[in-house]
Protein backbone atom coordinates (compact mmCIF):
# COMPACT_ATOMS: atom_id res chain seq x y z
CA UNK A 1 0.00 0.00 0.00
CA UNK A 2 0.79 3.71 -0.73
CA UNK A 3 0.41 6.94 1.23
CA UNK A 4 -0.35 9.97 -1.28
CA UNK A 5 -0.17 13.36 0.16
CA UNK A 6 -2.56 16.08 -0.65
CA UNK A 7 -0.53 18.47 -2.92
CA UNK A 8 -0.62 22.25 -3.42
CA UNK A 9 0.46 21.78 -7.36
CA UNK A 10 1.96 19.68 -10.00
CA UNK A 11 4.98 21.98 -11.19
CA UNK A 12 7.79 21.03 -14.13
CA UNK A 13 8.29 18.97 -16.75
CA UNK A 14 7.79 15.56 -17.50
CA UNK A 15 8.20 12.62 -20.51
CA UNK A 16 5.55 10.05 -19.92
CA UNK A 17 6.35 6.37 -20.93
CA UNK A 18 6.20 5.18 -24.87
CA UNK A 19 2.14 4.50 -25.95
CA UNK A 20 1.19 1.56 -24.97
CA UNK A 21 -1.30 0.93 -27.77
CA UNK A 22 1.20 1.29 -30.64
CA UNK A 23 4.34 -0.58 -29.16
CA UNK A 24 1.65 -3.60 -29.06
CA UNK A 25 1.00 -2.79 -32.87
CA UNK A 26 4.81 -2.39 -33.56
CA UNK A 27 5.70 -5.09 -32.03
CA UNK A 28 3.02 -7.66 -33.82
CA UNK A 29 3.94 -6.17 -37.37
CA UNK A 30 7.24 -7.10 -36.86
CA UNK A 31 6.54 -10.61 -36.75
CA UNK A 32 5.02 -10.19 -40.92
CA UNK A 33 9.02 -8.63 -41.63
CA UNK A 34 12.10 -10.74 -42.54
CA UNK A 35 14.00 -7.49 -41.58
CA UNK A 36 12.23 -6.74 -39.19
CA UNK A 37 10.42 -3.47 -37.04
CA UNK A 38 12.83 -1.32 -34.56
CA UNK A 39 11.21 1.26 -32.46
CA UNK A 40 12.60 3.40 -29.80
CA UNK A 41 10.54 4.43 -26.33
CA UNK A 42 8.65 1.19 -26.82
CA UNK A 43 6.54 1.13 -23.57
CA UNK A 44 8.19 -0.30 -20.17
CA UNK A 45 4.63 -1.74 -18.81
CA UNK A 46 4.44 -5.57 -18.52
CA UNK A 47 0.97 -5.78 -20.42
CA UNK A 48 3.63 -5.29 -24.02
CA UNK A 49 6.36 -7.43 -22.32
CA UNK A 50 3.06 -9.54 -22.57
CA UNK A 51 2.77 -9.72 -26.43
CA UNK A 52 7.05 -9.71 -27.03
CA UNK A 53 6.82 -12.98 -24.49
CA UNK A 54 3.94 -14.65 -26.91
CA UNK A 55 5.52 -13.25 -30.30
CA UNK A 56 8.72 -15.01 -28.69
CA UNK A 57 6.83 -18.40 -28.17
CA UNK A 58 5.97 -17.96 -31.86
CA UNK A 59 9.74 -18.10 -32.78
CA UNK A 60 9.82 -14.82 -33.11
CA UNK A 61 13.13 -13.00 -32.14
CA UNK A 62 12.89 -10.08 -29.99
CA UNK A 63 15.89 -7.74 -28.70
CA UNK A 64 15.15 -5.14 -25.99
CA UNK A 65 17.50 -2.89 -24.45
CA UNK A 66 15.97 -1.82 -21.02
CA UNK A 67 17.88 0.97 -20.43
CA UNK A 68 16.91 2.90 -23.87
CA UNK A 69 14.15 1.58 -24.50
CA UNK A 70 14.80 0.47 -27.92
CA UNK A 71 12.90 -2.68 -29.44
CA UNK A 72 13.54 -4.95 -32.72
CA UNK A 73 11.30 -7.80 -33.47
CA UNK A 74 11.50 -9.48 -36.59
CA UNK A 75 10.35 -13.34 -37.85
CA UNK A 76 12.82 -14.10 -40.52
CA UNK A 77 11.04 -17.36 -41.28
CA UNK A 78 7.42 -16.28 -40.80
CA UNK A 79 5.76 -16.62 -37.48
CA UNK A 80 5.87 -20.41 -36.26
CA UNK A 81 3.13 -22.85 -33.84
CA UNK A 82 4.06 -21.38 -30.58
CA UNK A 83 5.75 -24.07 -28.57
CA UNK A 84 3.55 -23.67 -25.41
CA UNK A 85 0.12 -21.74 -24.11
CA UNK A 86 0.22 -17.96 -24.80
CA UNK A 87 -0.23 -15.70 -21.83
CA UNK A 88 -1.51 -12.93 -22.17
CA UNK A 89 -1.34 -11.61 -18.77
CA UNK A 90 -3.36 -8.56 -18.05
CA UNK A 91 -3.45 -7.84 -21.79
CA UNK A 92 -6.31 -7.63 -23.56
CA UNK A 93 -5.02 -6.04 -26.55
CA UNK A 94 -2.16 -8.75 -26.68
CA UNK A 95 -4.90 -11.81 -26.72
CA UNK A 96 -7.54 -9.91 -29.09
CA UNK A 97 -4.43 -8.65 -31.49
CA UNK A 98 -3.01 -12.06 -31.50
CA UNK A 99 -5.87 -14.08 -32.86
CA UNK A 100 -6.03 -11.70 -35.61
CA UNK A 101 -2.75 -12.16 -36.38
CA UNK A 102 -2.35 -15.75 -36.41
CA UNK A 103 -6.08 -17.11 -37.69
CA UNK A 104 -5.02 -16.89 -41.07
CA UNK A 105 -1.89 -18.77 -40.78
CA UNK A 106 -3.15 -22.40 -42.24
CA UNK A 107 -2.89 -25.22 -39.34
CA UNK A 108 -1.10 -23.21 -36.32
CA UNK A 109 -2.36 -23.87 -33.54
CA UNK A 110 -2.59 -21.98 -30.31
CA UNK A 111 -3.80 -21.55 -26.70
CA UNK A 112 -4.06 -18.18 -25.54
CA UNK A 113 -4.65 -17.44 -22.32
CA UNK A 114 -4.54 -15.00 -19.58
CA UNK A 115 -4.77 -13.89 -16.10
CA UNK A 116 -7.86 -14.02 -13.76
CA UNK A 117 -9.34 -10.26 -14.90
CA UNK A 118 -8.29 -11.05 -18.69
CA UNK A 119 -10.46 -14.29 -18.31
CA UNK A 120 -13.42 -12.58 -17.64
CA UNK A 121 -13.08 -10.28 -20.30
CA UNK A 122 -15.35 -11.17 -23.34
CA UNK A 123 -13.29 -12.59 -26.48
CA UNK A 124 -16.49 -13.26 -28.86
CA UNK A 125 -16.50 -10.07 -29.93
CA UNK A 126 -13.21 -10.57 -31.67
CA UNK A 127 -13.52 -14.77 -32.65
CA UNK A 128 -16.83 -14.28 -34.22
CA UNK A 129 -16.18 -11.93 -36.41
CA UNK A 130 -12.66 -14.41 -37.48
CA UNK A 131 -14.76 -17.41 -37.81
CA UNK A 132 -17.05 -15.64 -39.97
CA UNK A 133 -13.84 -15.13 -42.37
CA UNK A 134 -13.15 -18.76 -41.76
CA UNK A 135 -11.01 -19.11 -38.64
CA UNK A 136 -11.50 -22.10 -36.31
CA UNK A 137 -11.89 -21.43 -33.02
CA UNK A 138 -12.99 -21.93 -29.74
CA UNK A 139 -12.65 -21.41 -26.17
CA UNK A 140 -14.88 -21.54 -22.74
CA UNK A 141 -18.80 -20.21 -22.55
CA UNK A 142 -18.60 -21.48 -26.60
CA UNK A 143 -15.74 -19.47 -27.62
CA UNK A 144 -16.61 -15.90 -25.05
CA UNK A 145 -14.13 -16.28 -22.76
CA UNK A 146 -10.49 -17.74 -22.37
CA UNK A 147 -8.68 -20.14 -22.57
CA UNK A 148 -9.25 -20.07 -26.37
CA UNK A 149 -7.59 -22.45 -28.92
CA UNK A 150 -7.34 -21.52 -32.45
CA UNK A 151 -6.55 -23.64 -35.27
CA UNK A 152 -5.45 -21.58 -38.53
CA UNK A 153 -6.76 -21.83 -41.65
CA UNK A 154 -7.12 -20.02 -44.89
CA UNK A 155 -9.26 -17.04 -44.35
CA UNK A 156 -11.33 -15.22 -46.89
CA UNK A 157 -12.01 -11.17 -46.57
CA UNK A 158 -15.27 -9.02 -46.61
CA UNK A 159 -17.32 -6.83 -45.15
CA UNK A 160 -17.72 -6.26 -40.89
CA UNK A 161 -19.86 -3.66 -39.64
CA UNK A 162 -19.01 -3.56 -35.63
CA UNK A 163 -21.19 -3.21 -33.40
CA UNK A 164 -18.76 -2.10 -30.29
CA UNK A 165 -16.50 0.56 -30.75
CA UNK A 166 -13.49 -1.04 -30.39
CA UNK A 167 -10.49 -0.89 -32.06
CA UNK A 168 -8.93 -3.75 -30.46
CA UNK A 169 -11.70 -5.74 -32.67
CA UNK A 170 -11.11 -3.54 -35.45
CA UNK A 171 -7.41 -4.25 -35.85
CA UNK A 172 -7.49 -7.95 -35.05
CA UNK A 173 -10.15 -7.88 -37.95
CA UNK A 174 -7.80 -6.10 -40.22
CA UNK A 175 -4.23 -8.27 -39.04
CA UNK A 176 -6.65 -11.40 -39.82
CA UNK A 177 -7.19 -9.33 -43.71
CA UNK A 178 -3.35 -9.27 -44.17
CA UNK A 179 -3.47 -13.03 -44.83
CA UNK A 180 -6.61 -13.17 -46.34
CA UNK A 181 -7.87 -13.53 -49.69
CA UNK A 182 -9.52 -10.52 -51.44
CA UNK A 183 -10.69 -7.49 -49.42
CA UNK A 184 -11.74 -6.97 -45.87
CA UNK A 185 -13.44 -3.69 -44.59
CA UNK A 186 -14.54 -2.93 -41.21
CA UNK A 187 -16.97 -0.31 -40.58
CA UNK A 188 -17.51 0.82 -37.04
CA UNK A 189 -20.12 2.68 -34.94
CA UNK A 190 -17.81 5.68 -33.76
CA UNK A 191 -14.11 6.06 -34.97
CA UNK A 192 -12.04 4.48 -32.53
CA UNK A 193 -7.91 4.73 -32.32
CA UNK A 194 -6.64 4.34 -35.93
CA UNK A 195 -2.95 3.40 -35.11
CA UNK A 196 -2.79 0.27 -36.84
CA UNK A 197 -4.21 2.24 -39.85
CA UNK A 198 -1.34 5.01 -39.56
CA UNK A 199 1.41 2.44 -39.06
CA UNK A 200 -0.11 0.19 -41.65
CA UNK A 201 0.63 3.49 -44.12
CA UNK A 202 3.38 4.20 -42.59
CA UNK A 203 5.27 0.63 -43.31
CA UNK A 204 3.49 0.91 -47.05
CA UNK A 205 1.33 -1.75 -46.82
CA UNK A 206 -2.24 -0.29 -48.81
CA UNK A 207 -5.08 0.64 -47.02
CA UNK A 208 -7.75 2.52 -47.70
CA UNK A 209 -9.73 4.69 -45.25
CA UNK A 210 -13.37 6.74 -45.67
CA UNK A 211 -14.88 7.97 -42.59
CA UNK A 212 -16.19 5.15 -40.11
CA UNK A 213 -14.71 2.01 -43.05
CA UNK A 214 -11.23 0.83 -43.28
CA UNK A 215 -10.08 -1.70 -46.33
CA UNK A 216 -6.81 -3.68 -46.32
CA UNK A 217 -5.88 -6.17 -48.78
CA UNK A 218 -3.81 -9.07 -48.48
CA UNK A 219 -0.23 -8.56 -47.28
CA UNK A 220 1.95 -11.19 -45.50
CA UNK A 221 4.95 -9.82 -45.07
CA UNK A 222 6.34 -6.27 -44.44
CA UNK A 223 9.70 -4.41 -45.13
CA UNK A 224 11.55 -3.38 -42.00
CA UNK A 225 11.53 -0.02 -40.72
CA UNK A 226 12.34 1.80 -37.17
CA UNK A 227 10.71 4.93 -35.42
CA UNK A 228 10.75 6.11 -32.20
CA UNK A 229 6.93 5.99 -30.42
CA UNK A 230 5.53 8.78 -29.16
CA UNK A 231 4.53 8.81 -25.17
CA UNK A 232 1.40 7.59 -24.12
CA UNK A 233 -1.53 10.27 -23.60
CA UNK A 234 -3.41 7.67 -21.49
CA UNK A 235 -0.33 8.08 -19.26
CA UNK A 236 -0.23 11.81 -19.60
CA UNK A 237 -3.96 12.21 -18.99
CA UNK A 238 -3.19 11.68 -15.12
CA UNK A 239 -1.13 14.25 -15.02
CA UNK A 240 -3.15 16.74 -16.88
CA UNK A 241 -5.77 16.10 -14.76
CA UNK A 242 -3.47 16.52 -11.70
CA UNK A 243 -1.97 19.82 -12.58
CA UNK A 244 -5.90 21.40 -13.53
CA UNK A 245 -7.18 20.10 -10.34
CA UNK A 246 -4.39 21.52 -7.82
CA UNK A 247 -3.49 24.82 -6.96
CA UNK A 248 -0.38 25.92 -8.17
CA UNK A 249 0.16 23.97 -10.68
CA UNK A 250 2.35 24.44 -14.46
CA UNK A 251 3.36 21.58 -15.85
CA UNK A 252 4.87 20.41 -19.38
CA UNK A 253 4.37 16.84 -20.90
CA UNK A 254 6.98 16.47 -23.38
CA UNK A 255 7.06 14.65 -27.05
CA UNK A 256 3.02 12.65 -25.97
CA UNK A 257 1.12 11.36 -28.60
CA UNK A 258 -2.04 13.62 -29.56
CA UNK A 259 -3.50 11.73 -32.43
CA UNK A 260 -7.13 13.05 -32.11
CA UNK A 261 -8.95 9.65 -32.23
CA UNK A 262 -6.88 9.39 -28.41
CA UNK A 263 -7.42 12.99 -27.07
CA UNK A 264 -10.75 13.24 -26.48
CA UNK A 265 -9.96 14.13 -22.45
CA UNK A 266 -8.25 16.93 -24.08
CA UNK A 267 -11.41 18.04 -25.90
CA UNK A 268 -13.82 17.82 -23.12
CA UNK A 269 -11.59 19.22 -20.22
CA UNK A 270 -11.20 22.67 -22.53
CA UNK A 271 -14.71 22.48 -22.64
CA UNK A 272 -14.40 22.56 -19.34
CA UNK A 273 -12.34 24.96 -18.83
CA UNK A 274 -8.77 23.57 -18.91
CA UNK A 275 -5.91 26.06 -18.97
CA UNK A 276 -3.58 24.51 -21.56
CA UNK A 277 -1.59 24.31 -24.70
CA UNK A 278 -0.10 22.20 -27.35
CA UNK A 279 3.45 23.45 -28.98
CA UNK A 280 6.27 21.96 -31.20
CA UNK A 281 4.29 19.09 -32.95
CA UNK A 282 6.17 16.71 -35.31
CA UNK A 283 5.07 13.90 -36.92
CA UNK A 284 6.96 10.13 -35.67
CA UNK A 285 5.96 7.30 -37.71
CA UNK A 286 2.90 8.99 -38.53
CA UNK A 287 1.65 9.45 -35.44
CA UNK A 288 1.66 13.42 -34.01
CA UNK A 289 3.86 14.35 -30.99
CA UNK A 290 3.82 17.36 -29.49
CA UNK A 291 4.42 19.30 -25.98
CA UNK A 292 1.55 19.52 -23.93
CA UNK A 293 1.39 22.30 -20.97
CA UNK A 294 -1.48 22.52 -18.33
CA UNK A 295 -1.84 25.07 -15.57
CA UNK A 296 -4.02 24.85 -12.58
CA UNK A 297 -8.13 25.53 -14.03
CA UNK A 298 -11.67 26.68 -12.95
CA UNK A 299 -13.23 23.42 -14.27
CA UNK A 300 -17.02 23.65 -14.81
CA UNK A 301 -19.25 20.13 -15.15
CA UNK A 302 -20.50 19.17 -18.88
CA UNK A 303 -22.24 16.59 -20.17
CA UNK A 304 -20.25 13.89 -22.71
CA UNK A 305 -21.40 12.89 -26.20
CA UNK A 306 -21.57 8.90 -26.69
CA UNK A 307 -19.18 10.00 -29.88
CA UNK A 308 -16.62 11.25 -27.55
CA UNK A 309 -16.47 7.94 -25.68
CA UNK A 310 -13.52 6.26 -27.92
CA UNK A 311 -11.73 8.85 -28.13
CA UNK A 312 -11.32 8.90 -23.93
CA UNK A 313 -12.42 5.54 -23.33
CA UNK A 314 -9.08 5.11 -20.91
CA UNK A 315 -9.61 8.20 -19.69
CA UNK A 316 -12.81 8.49 -18.45
CA UNK A 317 -11.71 7.28 -14.27
CA UNK A 318 -9.65 9.99 -14.32
CA UNK A 319 -12.31 12.17 -16.21
CA UNK A 320 -14.43 11.06 -13.40
CA UNK A 321 -11.72 12.82 -10.81
CA UNK A 322 -11.67 16.22 -12.48
CA UNK A 323 -15.67 16.07 -12.49
CA UNK A 324 -15.36 16.14 -8.61
CA UNK A 325 -13.43 19.18 -8.64
CA UNK A 326 -16.04 21.03 -11.42
CA UNK A 327 -18.29 23.47 -10.12
CA UNK A 328 -21.57 21.85 -11.63
CA UNK A 329 -23.05 18.82 -12.81
CA UNK A 330 -21.04 16.36 -15.29
CA UNK A 331 -22.60 13.75 -17.09
CA UNK A 332 -21.06 10.72 -18.50
CA UNK A 333 -23.08 7.99 -20.10
CA UNK A 334 -22.88 5.74 -22.92
CA UNK A 335 -19.66 4.34 -21.69
CA UNK A 336 -20.88 0.51 -20.79
CA UNK A 337 -17.67 -0.49 -21.87
CA UNK A 338 -16.07 0.38 -18.68
CA UNK A 339 -17.74 -2.69 -17.01
CA UNK A 340 -15.30 -4.86 -19.07
CA UNK A 341 -11.63 -3.43 -19.08
CA UNK A 342 -9.18 -4.40 -16.64
CA UNK A 343 -11.89 -4.36 -13.43
CA UNK A 344 -15.47 -2.79 -13.99
CA UNK A 345 -14.16 0.95 -13.61
CA UNK A 346 -17.97 2.36 -13.36
CA UNK A 347 -18.31 0.58 -9.90
CA UNK A 348 -14.31 0.65 -8.92
CA UNK A 349 -14.54 4.78 -9.62
CA UNK A 350 -17.90 5.17 -7.63
CA UNK A 351 -16.29 3.36 -4.86
CA UNK A 352 -13.16 5.05 -4.18
CA UNK A 353 -14.88 8.72 -5.02
CA UNK A 354 -18.00 7.95 -2.93
CA UNK A 355 -14.97 7.05 0.19
CA UNK A 356 -13.47 10.58 -0.43
CA UNK A 357 -17.31 12.17 -0.48
CA UNK A 358 -17.64 12.62 -3.94
CA UNK A 359 -21.09 13.18 -5.09
CA UNK A 360 -21.16 10.30 -7.72
CA UNK A 361 -24.28 8.55 -9.08
CA UNK A 362 -23.44 5.53 -10.59
CA UNK A 363 -25.25 4.86 -13.80
CA UNK A 364 -25.56 1.26 -15.92
CA UNK A 365 -23.32 2.95 -18.68
CA UNK A 366 -21.42 5.76 -16.57
CA UNK A 367 -21.83 8.47 -13.81
CA UNK A 368 -23.31 11.88 -12.73
CA UNK A 369 -21.07 13.39 -10.89
CA UNK A 370 -21.81 16.75 -8.86
CA UNK A 371 -19.09 19.33 -7.69
CA UNK A 372 -16.83 20.56 -6.56
CA UNK A 373 -16.25 18.71 -3.42
CA UNK A 374 -13.60 19.13 -0.75
CA UNK A 375 -12.46 15.61 -1.04
CA UNK A 376 -11.03 13.91 2.14
CA UNK A 377 -8.68 11.24 2.49
CA UNK A 378 -9.59 7.48 2.47
CA UNK A 379 -8.53 3.80 2.26
CA UNK A 380 -9.05 2.83 -0.89
CA UNK A 381 -8.75 -0.09 -3.36
CA UNK A 382 -7.07 -0.43 -6.37
CA UNK A 383 -9.49 -3.15 -7.90
CA UNK A 384 -5.77 -4.47 -9.44
CA UNK A 385 -6.83 -2.10 -12.19
CA UNK A 386 -3.64 0.33 -13.35
CA UNK A 387 -5.83 2.74 -14.20
CA UNK A 388 -8.12 2.73 -10.99
CA UNK A 389 -4.62 3.21 -8.81
CA UNK A 390 -3.42 5.88 -10.77
CA UNK A 391 -6.96 7.81 -11.03
CA UNK A 392 -7.45 7.55 -7.19
CA UNK A 393 -3.82 9.06 -6.32
CA UNK A 394 -4.67 12.07 -8.74
CA UNK A 395 -7.75 12.69 -6.31
CA UNK A 396 -5.86 12.16 -3.41
CA UNK A 397 -3.16 14.59 -4.72
CA UNK A 398 -6.15 17.47 -4.60
CA UNK A 399 -7.87 15.89 -1.01
CA UNK A 400 -7.34 17.16 2.35
CA UNK A 401 -5.89 14.45 4.11
CA UNK A 402 -3.83 11.79 3.07
CA UNK A 403 -5.05 8.63 0.04
CA UNK A 404 -4.12 5.14 1.26
CA UNK A 405 -3.92 3.19 -1.32
CA UNK A 406 -3.94 -0.75 -1.34
CA UNK A 407 -2.75 -2.53 -4.46
CA UNK A 408 -0.72 -0.23 -6.27
CA UNK A 409 1.78 -2.58 -7.74
CA UNK A 410 -0.77 -2.69 -10.89
CA UNK A 411 0.80 0.69 -12.15
CA UNK A 412 3.13 -1.72 -13.63
CA UNK A 413 0.98 -2.80 -16.34
CA UNK A 414 1.18 0.62 -18.31
CA UNK A 415 3.61 2.76 -16.12
CA UNK A 416 5.93 1.32 -13.94
CA UNK A 417 7.77 4.31 -12.67
CA UNK A 418 4.10 6.20 -11.89
CA UNK A 419 5.13 7.11 -7.98
CA UNK A 420 8.54 8.13 -9.04
CA UNK A 421 7.12 10.42 -11.49
CA UNK A 422 4.75 11.49 -8.76
CA UNK A 423 7.60 12.01 -6.53
CA UNK A 424 9.78 14.47 -8.65
CA UNK A 425 6.67 16.17 -9.73
CA UNK A 426 5.79 17.25 -6.27
CA UNK A 427 8.92 17.64 -4.93
CA UNK A 428 8.67 21.28 -5.14
CA UNK A 429 5.41 21.78 -4.23
CA UNK A 430 4.55 22.20 -0.45
CA UNK A 431 2.34 19.34 0.65
CA UNK A 432 -0.79 20.82 1.64
CA UNK A 433 -1.72 21.51 5.39
CA UNK A 434 -3.85 18.47 6.77
CA UNK A 435 -7.29 20.15 7.48
CA UNK A 436 -7.84 18.75 11.24
CA UNK A 437 -11.23 17.39 11.92
C1 LIG B 1 -6.89 -0.42 -27.16
C2 LIG B 1 -8.23 -0.20 -27.38
C3 LIG B 1 -9.18 0.07 -26.31
C4 LIG B 1 -8.48 0.52 -25.04
C5 LIG B 1 -7.31 -0.35 -24.69
C6 LIG B 1 -6.29 -0.35 -25.83
C7 LIG B 1 -6.01 -0.71 -28.32
O1 LIG B 1 -9.89 -1.12 -26.02
O2 LIG B 1 -9.40 0.54 -23.96
O3 LIG B 1 -6.68 0.11 -23.51
O4 LIG B 1 -4.79 -0.67 -28.18
O5 LIG B 1 -6.56 -1.00 -29.39
P1 LIG B 1 -11.21 -1.55 -26.82
O6 LIG B 1 -10.83 -1.83 -28.21
O7 LIG B 1 -11.70 -2.78 -26.11
O8 LIG B 1 -12.16 -0.40 -26.69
Amino acid sequence: MIEIRPQEGIVGEIKVPGDKSISHRAALLGSLSREGIEVENFSPGEDCASTLSCLRTMGCEVNRDAVSGKVSVKAPDGLKEPSDVLDAGNSGTTARLILGLISGIPNIFAVITGDESLKRRPMGRVAKPLVVMGAKIDGREFGEKLPLAVRGRKLTGGVHTLQVASAQVKTAILFAGLRAQGATTVIEPTLTRDHTEIMLEHLGIPIFRKGLKVTVYPASTLKGASWTIPGDFSAAAFWIVAAAITEKSELQIKKVNVNPTRTGLLRVLQRMGLDYNIEDEILSGGERMATITVRSSSLKGTKVMPEEIPSMIDELPVLAVAATQAEGTTEIRDAGELRVKESDRIHAMTEGLKRMGAQIEELQDGWIIKGKTKLSGARLKSFGDHRIAMALTVAGLAADDSVILEGESCVHISYPSFFEDLKALTARSQPKERVSS
